[in-house]
């Protein structure tokens, strides 16, 4: 059943491969999942190592997942990295070919790769698809360069890629922890990673609601650092969420989903308050986010247990029982006609599915 402990092995890579040969794979696949922060991660301590102000919590979906391939390239003079059957450009290349760089330095290698990812994600979505691309990334790369990493290793590796890439190495709900800041940058580095968070029997859904995604909104990084650097309100913000993070747990822990999804809409609202109080201000919420929020309040009026979160766009998730969702689907559908509305359960963690050449 959904929400139960352990339904979804913790991950199911990294474990030895029978091989004549250990090290290298050559070629390796591996898929991820999205997750959604139900504390939220905003704002960094450090850029460079993607380490987070706070620590969040998430819930990784059973759609739209990402599939990567890595595949050594030792004649290649560069990466060539391929997304949905073309050539990647731009600031997405140059992340992908940087974290490549990262496997390399940390396995000692030096050839080249082709990386070939295809995302599922509708586009237009308003998913970000770097969670589940960093993760299979992440999974998949370590394979191919003969990393042997366990689960927490892969997550702090994935954490370099995408700061929420770190959550979807996992299945259900993970947590991850902003790191120790009392020491050196390194010893923060060590202990920056998801993991898997116990939860009694929630049977939850989130209900993707995508609004009319408007003119298009500063990069989530770019707000992070604004928010951080100028609103009077993050350092509360930051402040309270750690106790959120007390309050869910507990309410996972005994499976009250009333409780977290309260706490998950009084976070992400707070979150975005962080960014109204920015300056300039970051506004990711239209007036059709609110007319869905309006909606999800109806929907508790009627007393059907439904709570929102939203993150670096306007598309609503709805937080509601499994059992509930096709009523909150049709609620929030009525409400922003026009947009497309996606059910999603908790799904699984990263995983390898082949390696090849060993
Ligand atoms: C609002 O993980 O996309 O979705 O680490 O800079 O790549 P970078 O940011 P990213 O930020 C996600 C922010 C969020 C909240 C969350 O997922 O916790």
């Amino acid at each position: 059943q959904m929400g139960t402990p352990s339904r979804v092995p913790p991950i199911c890579v990294g474990q030895p491969v029978t091989s004549s040969r250990p090290g290298l794979a050559h070629s390796a696949t591996a898929v991820a999942h999205p997750n959604i922060a139900l504390i939220k991660y905003w704002g960094k301590s450090d850029e460079r190592l993607f380490l987070p102000r706070t620590d969040s919590l998430s819930m990784t979906l059973d759609i739209f997942p990402t599939t990567t391939r890595v595949r050594l390239a030792p004649e290649a003079g560069q990466d060539t990295v391929t997304f949905n059957g073309r050539p990647a450009t731009g600031e997405a290349e140059r992340r992908i070919i940087a974290f490549l760089e990262l496997v390399r330095e940390r396995a000692g290698r030096a050839e080249r790769a082709d990386v070939d990812t295809e995302n599922t994600v509708p586009t237009g979505a308003g998913l970000a698809s770097s969670a589940s691309g960093f993760a299979a990334l992440a999974v998949a790369a370590a394979a191919a360069y003969g990393l042997e990493l366990d689960a927490a290793g892969l997550s702090r590796l994935a954490r370099r890629g995408s700061g929420s890439a770190s959550r979807s190495i996992f299945g259900d709900f993970a947590v991850w922890h902003a790191g120790r800041t009392d020491g050196t940058p390194e010893e923060a580095d060590l202990s920056s990673y998801a993991e898997p968070v116990r939860t009694a029997p929630l049977d939850p859904a989130l209900v993707i609601a995508v609004v009319n995604a408007g003119p298009k909104e500063v990069s989530s990084r770019t707000a992070m650092r604004r928010t951080m650097d100028t609103s009077p309100l993050f350092e509360p913000w930051a402040l309270s969420s750690k106790g959120d993070l007390a309050d869910m747990r507990a309410a996972l822990g005994r499976g009250d989903l009333p409780a977290v999804g309260e706490i998950a809409e009084r976070n992400a609202l707070g979150m975005h308050a962080t960014m109204l109080a920015a300056r300039p201000a970051v506004r990711y919420l239209s007036p059709a986010t609110l007319t869905v929020l309006d909606s999800v309040l109806a929907l508790r009026r009627d007393g059907v247990p439904a709570y929102a979160t939203m993150d670096a766009g306007p598309n609503v998730k709805v937080l509601c029982r499994r059992a509930d969702a096709d009523r909150v689907a049709e609620t929030v559908r009525a409400a922003a006609p026009g947009g497309a509305v996606h059910i999603a359960g908790p799904g699984p963690g990263a995983r390898l599915l082949a390696e090849d050449g060993r």
